[in-house]
């Protein structure tokens, strides 16, 4: 995408105009764990569909709006739906709602993904707060000429996903009595699941869960100056640890099985955001 800055530019002057709050949250939710926007109110939805310059949802049954709307007394901006790389979508149009977000001045932004367990010591239906990544995705979202005006040409990953928010989480947690993993994320391209050779070699690379999004997302969030905080369901053990084959829908019912855990404990944490 060239011009980039004018692009997202003139999606956040247009977004700016229909938005009722000056959110300073976004929140992408993962498979099967929407339902921290049913928490919302006082809601309005913006189809991507006619926000200009957005990518577009191509995939049939797959959402494409931004929920704008308040999570207790914060006013958040929440993602139905996601782009993803395997979709076919360039990186810069995985990660196009990230500079608009940046230019409408969210400071904090709050990830989500189904993941498979590589860690023998988790079990599907944990919660994985991300303490940091392995990017496996074939390159990289930041490849390109660099716009200053968004962030550095080599910016630093030491803190990709933010201490303080961190800690946050894990306060909430303990108060909440949520039990919860932590660990590495590993960002493989996809659509296959992985083989288990792969699987042994990202554990040696010192992966904990792997999963097909997040990783640019949190990249590009970072570059862009804003705090990330990203939360992995472990939907099942990765291939080759767990016995049986993967599938989409066994995925789809653990995560939402673990949903209303995730909503209770980041529902909390974003309101003491
Ligand atoms: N691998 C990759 N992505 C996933 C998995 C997995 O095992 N489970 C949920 N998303």
């Amino acid at each position: 995408m060239e011009h980039l800055y004018e692009k997202a530019s003139a999606s956040a002057a247009w977004l700016k105009e229909r938005l009722r709050f000056a959110p300073k949250i976004a929140v992408v939710l993962g498979s099967g764990l929407g339902d921290l926007t049913a928490g919302m109110t006082d809601t309005k939805e913006i189809p991507y569909a006619d926000i200009p310059h957005f990518p577009q949802s191509t995939v049939e049954g797959h959402k494409g709006a931004l929920l704008e709307g308040r999570l207790g007394a914060q006013p958040v901006l929440a993602m139905e739906g996601r782009f993803h790389f395997y979709e076919g979508y360039t990186m810069q149009e995985v990660c196009y709602p990230f500079y608009v977000f940046q230019l409408l001045g969210v400071e904090t932004v709050v990830l989500t993904n189904a993941a498979g367990g590589i860690n023998r010591s988790f079990a599907p239906g944990d919660l994985m707060l991300i303490t940091d990544t392995i990017n496996m995705m074939g390159t990289n979202p930041l490849i390109g000429p660099n716009d200053e005006r968004f962030g550095p040409r080599f910016p630093d990953m030491t803190e990709i996903f933010s201490h303080d928010l961190l800690d946050l989480a894990r306060r909430v947690a303990a108060k909440q009595g949520v039990e919860h993993k932590e660990g590495v994320y590993m960002g493989f391209m996809g659509p296959c699941y992985e083989t288990a050779a792969e699987i042994r070699a990202f554990a040696a690379m010192g992966a904990d869960a792997v999963g097909m999004s997040t990783v640019p997302e949190a990249m590009v969030s970072s570059y862009l100056g804003m705090r990330v905080l990203a939360v992995s369901c472990i939907t099942n053990m990765a291939t080759g640890i767990q016995t049986v084959r993967h599938s989409h829908a066994r995925v789809l019912e653990i995560a939402t099985r673990a949903g209303d855990r995730m909503c209770r404990w980041l529902g909390e944490v974003i309101q003491e955001i």
